[in-house]
């Protein structure tokens, strides 16, 4: 599905210019609310880094970020944490970002194999001692299975397992993927057991099949089972369309490649909540900067900005009513996965993809 595959999804999505938008540019407005705070635009910086000395500094330039634009950040995961029984010093590489940034919300991170590892109590640990919002649990199954040391037990007590965290842990459990995408079956298991947020991460970004097959060498056997699966997974925006068709009661935020405001603009319409990315904003960070990552964010959210006018929408609760017509690759892909295209897009032009 990489890269060709997911441009010409994105291709087939295609926005209706409105000739007189109805508003002005700068009456655009896209905020949107998550997790109890007021985010200045609908994006998160995704889960990236956290346990190394290194990464203190990452964090603390993304946090300087997500504060300066008022948008979520996640840190990554939190497992070092727990390998050194919460030693202060690794602590801190995480807690930093809550330090810097006050008032957006953080998200912690931990991986579903770990959640059999440790009792609930130690997740809320996890959670207070970094001051997060809410817990990422990611799944990378393509990535553990490509990896001569991954954890491969991918079992059906997993779903159990999740279920109890999200009763349990206080706050709000984020499932999400890593880059490979979230099907219509496993959203709607994880929303029977409770889960109300999922976060895409669909196979047009960052690909864990082609870095851990780089990671290996030639030789080996994973070289050679990343490089095959090097398109494997399902493109974001059919996971964000598979993911909300499953309910409006999920929140969905659509990543996976999510690299330019004209994509982000296009899953708001498909009816993401937020979009995220990991990938541009680390590079830029660390080729150009902070004020390279500080360019990207603002040319992205001009994009989007300018996109949302042009399609006449005043405000990201209204993108998902923009209307938009789907190409016969995609339709296709909806009416064998049984979802109907025209009572998808009738609905969105109603207003029922999602409670606002
Ligand atoms: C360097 C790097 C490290 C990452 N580490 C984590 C992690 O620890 N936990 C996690 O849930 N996702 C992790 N991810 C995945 C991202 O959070 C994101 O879901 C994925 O990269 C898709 O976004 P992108 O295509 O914009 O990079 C990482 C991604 C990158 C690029």
């Amino acid at each position: 599905m990489f890269p060709d595959t997911c441009n010409s999804v994105y291709n087939e999505i295609m926005l209706i210019h409105k000739a007189i938008p109805g508003t002005s540019l700068d009456n655009v407005d896209l905020s949107v609310k998550f997790l109890g705070y007021e985010l200045k635009f609908p994006l998160i910086i995704e889960a990236i880094t956290g346990g190394l000395p290194a990464s203190k500094s990452i964090n603390e330039s993304l946090a300087k970020i997500a504060s300066e634009y008022q948008i979520a950040i996640g840190v990554g995961s939190q497992r070092p944490i727990l390998q050194t029984s919460f030693r202060e010093d690794v602590i801190e590489t995480y807690r930093v970002v809550r330090k810097i940034a006050h008032s957006v919300p953080v998200i912690g991170n931990i991986g579903i194999t770990q959640l059999r590892e440790v009792e609930v109590d130690a997740l809320k640990k996890l959670v207070d001692v970094i001051g997060a919002d809410a817990l990422a649990v990611h799944l990378n199954p393509a990535q553990e299975a490509i990896q001569p040391e991954g954890d491969v037990d991918f079992g059906e007590d997993l779903y159990y397992r999740i279920r109890d965290v999200v009763q349990e842990l206080g706050v709000p459990v984020i499932v999400k993927e890593v880059g490979h995408g979230i099907s219509m079956e496993v959203a709607s298991r994880l929303l029977e057991l409770g889960v109300r947020y999922v976060d895409t991460a669909g196979a047009c970004g960052t690909n864990w099949a082609l870095v851990e097959a780089y990671r290996n060498q030639r030789e080996s056997v994973y070289h050679n089972v990343g490089l095959e699966l090097f398109n494997w997974g399902i493109p974001t925006p059919l996971s964000v369309i598979e993911c909300r068709s499953v309910s409006r009661d999920l929140f969905v935020i659509g990543s996976g490649g999510v690299w330019s405001g004209l994509k982000a603009a296009k899953l708001l319409t498909l009816g993401a909540n937020l979009v995220g990315f990991a990938r541009p904003i680390l590079k830029t960070l660390i080729e150009q900067g902070i004020e390279g990552a500080r360019r990207f964010i603002t040319r992205y959210l001009a994009t989007l900005r300018t996109v949302m006018f042009l399609l006449g929408v005043r405000s990201v609760r209204e993108a998902c009513k923009a209307p938009l017509v789907l190409g016969p690759s995609v339709v296709n892909y909806l009416l064998q996965r049984g979802i109907n295209p025209a009572e998808y897009i009738e609905k969105k032009r109603c207003g029922g993809l999602f409670e606002h």
